[in-house]
């Protein structure tokens, strides 16, 4: 006789799946969309300073990439505000980000796989600040007259353009480091559940 062996395959609550595909289509408006604002006037050595090169940019110029940052900041921030609302009402913060349990078995654990748990969760946790850093300085950079405040928090323009910008590197790092801990959890299969 032969057995047959079936192996249960992850699924993702619907919610979790939207989330996450519009959480790529903002990140990838804002992260090409910035570079080619950051273009006009580089932060780092000004006009002759280091330019990015066309094809990571999105916009064709200065106005053409306000136009699309300004219109994925609603994409971007929306769809954070209705995941916060989401998870809080279904209750799933308690379970989804980094614990006491995660930082004991980076400690003790031998188990390769729940190594590999744990320093996702460090990393789909310190993600969410850095979002919200990103959008409270981007309110910052979009309306500095009324918000005059988020300016003073970071000392000057200056600093509060190099803290935005920050999140191009950070954000970029995080979405490598996410994808290989996610396949390296889960396989294609994990990656697969959270889109379709
Ligand atoms: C992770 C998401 C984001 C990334 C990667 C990003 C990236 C960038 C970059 C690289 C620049 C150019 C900085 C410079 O050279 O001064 C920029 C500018 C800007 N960003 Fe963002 N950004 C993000 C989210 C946001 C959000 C959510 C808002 C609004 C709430 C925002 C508003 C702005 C504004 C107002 C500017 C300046 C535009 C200008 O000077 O014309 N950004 N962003």
């Amino acid at each position: 006789m032969t057995s047959i062996k079936t192996q249960k395959l992850p699924t993702q609550a619907i919610g979790a799946k939207i989330f996450h595909s519009c959480n790529i289509i903002s990140l990838f408006i804002m992260l090409t969309s910035g570079l080619q604002i950051y273009n006009a006037n580089p932060v780092f050595g000004g006009r002759a300073g280091l330019h990015i090169p066309a094809i990571f940019t999105l916009g064709g110029w200065l106005a053409g990439g306000r136009h699309w940052h300004f219109a994925g900041m609603w994409l971007f921030s929306l769809n954070l505000l209705w995941y916060g609302i989401y998870i809080l009402i279904t209750q799933r913060w308690r379970y989804r980000f980094v614990g006491v349990n995660d930082i004991k078995a980076l400690q003790k654990s031998q188990n390769s796989k729940r190594l590999i748990y744990a320093w996702h969760r460090i990393a789909y946790t310190a993600i969410i600040p850095i979002l919200l850093l990103a959008l409270f300085t981007g309110i910052g950079m979009y309306k500095p007259a009324q918000f005059p405040w988020i300016v003073d928090i970071f000392g000057s323009w200056q600093a509060l353009r190099i803290v935005h910008f920050a999140s191009v590197p950070i954000v970029t790092a995080f979405a490598i480091i996410h994808s290989l801990l996610g396949r390296k959890a889960g396989g294609t299969e994990l990656t697969e559940s959270m889109f379709w």
